[in-house]
């Protein structure tokens, strides 16, 4: 009885024994098995990512020019692009209208899929460092849905300011795109925009203030308008914010001083023109003089809350109202005001030229030359629209070599080619850092 228990006992504990080894083999597999698991989940990427359906190259398939060469430059390329333009079959293509995006964007879910919108933000690094943007447009709503496409990160916000004067049926199709996308929205205040006047600059104040309460977690705002088109990917861009360190980007100069004329007059919009009203002004309620710049600006969210808040600063937009073109000198001169975060002295030496700057690359008739000879950039291979060069593809090759984020002007009436290899070349890119 007694041994037969022993051997029973000891029985059970070789048995208990075993199954403890039996069960540490087993966690040790489920370890290794949920480590391999995990490992490989943290290295895949979205799996949808990997698909080419996200690649442009193939939107265009009954196109004869290659995009490759167009983007080296390649002279017979170029001019062959030159008389496809000229073609009457190109003349007459169907164009998409603001009723064909109302009605594309009652299913989000195929215009999405249709337009091989980038649905997931592409690395941790981007999705940690959301962008702000602030896009003022009043027509060309295929520009304004490329634009977007070509920008559009889920980490990041999007305001449109569409134009008071902007056909009911271009409001409607801004607001069908917008409703796809949680982070795309038109600002909360409409300005009826007239050319060269504050209207301008208080489209971009009212797309601030909205992405301002919107989003807390954005670290830059950009400003664009429907005829801008980037030259960065998102993930280049960033990089670039990165290195600012806090610092804004963005071109500011010395005032010349047959511009000043511009902000010493009262003017008033008269018949939808400012007009200057021969009225001497009150001088500027600041220390720093005033300097000279574009509409374009990169600004950091310290400097945002700053201008929106400051007393200083609404003082002086407050005096800037009734001015000529003040988007041309407003940024120009918050930058160089010393307690504005991320500005620059306001000594002449910390000049910005829209060259240094990263905001914009714009070509001026009036300036274009021969590079070897001093020219700031080479002859506009598209046209002139008041003096500014509206891009062709022979424009790209040099253009993408500048460290610019955005370019001035597109414009896919005049050249549709321009924007669809550069649409191309920076899809590309993006998805291929993807890989790497
Ligand atoms: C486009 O041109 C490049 C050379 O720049 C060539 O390698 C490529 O095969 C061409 N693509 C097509 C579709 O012809
Ligand atoms: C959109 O257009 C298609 C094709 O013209 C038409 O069949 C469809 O009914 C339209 N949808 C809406 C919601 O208008």
């Amino acid at each position: 009885m007694h041994g037969d228990f022993q051997t029973r006992s000891e029985m059970l504990r070789r048995k208990l024994r075993q199954c403890h080894i039996l069960r540490f083999k087993f966690l040790l597999v489920l370890i290794f098995t949920i480590g391999t698991w995990s490992l490989i989940r943290t290295h895949q990427k979205p799996s949808y990512l990997h698909h080419e359906h996200l690649e442009l190259s193939d939107e265009t398939p009954d196109s004869n020019i290659n995009c490759s060469k167009i983007l080296e430059g390649d002279p017979e390329e170029i001019q062959k692009v030159k008389l496809e333009l000229l073609t009457v079959s190109f003349r007459k293509r169907p164009k998409l209208t603001a009723n064909d995006y109302i009605n594309k964007t009652t299913d989000c879910a195929s215009f999405i899929k249709r337009r091989k919108y980038i649905m997931e933000p592409l690395s941790k690094e981007e999705a940690e460092f959301p962008i702000a943007y602030s896009i003022v447009v009043h027509h060309k709503i295929d520009m304004l849905e490329r634009l977007l496409r070509a920008i559009y990160a889920p980490q990041n916000y999007y305001c449109i300011h569409v134009d008071k004067k902007s056909p009911e049926s271009f409001l409607a199709a801004v607001k069908g795109i917008a409703s796809c996308f949680g982070n795309i929205f038109i600002a909360s205040q409409l300005e009826s925009v007239v050319y060269a006047s504050w209207s301008r600059v208080q489209a971009d104040l009212n797309c601030m203030k909205d992405l301002y309460r919107r989003g807390a977690n954005w670290k830059y705002l950009i400003n664009l308008c429907g005829m801008d088109f980037p030259i960065k990917t998102n993930q280049e861009i960033i990089e670039k914010l990165k290195a600012l360190k806090g610092e804004n980007s963005l071109e500011t100069e010395k005032m010349p001083s047959n511009k000043e004329v511009r902000w010493k007059k009262h003017h008033e919009v008269i018949d939808g023109k400012v007009k200057n009203m021969g009225i001497d002004k009150q001088h500027p309620p600041l220390n720093t003089p005033i300097f000279s710049g574009s509409a374009y600006f990169v600004v950091s969210r310290r400097f945002v809350e700053y201008v929106l808040e400051n007393t200083n600063i609404l003082a002086f937009i407050e005096w800037a109202k009734d001015t000529y073109s003040p988007d041309e000198y407003l940024w120009a001169t918050l930058q160089r005001i010393p307690e504005v975060p991320g500005a620059v002295s306001a000594s002449n030496k910390y000049d910005v030229s829209d060259m240094n700057a990263l905001a914009r690359f714009v070509k001026w008739h009036y300036f274009e030359g021969d590079v070897s000879k001093g020219a700031p950039y080479p002859p506009c291979s598209g046209i002139h629209i008041r003096s500014v060069c509206v891009f062709g593809v022979g424009d790209l090759n040099w253009m993408l070599r500048k460290h610019h984020f955005f370019a001035n002007k597109f414009d896919t009436d005049i050249d549709p080619f321009a924007i669809q290899c550069l649409d191309e070349y920076l899809r590309d890119k993006a998805l291929y850092q993807l890989r790497h």
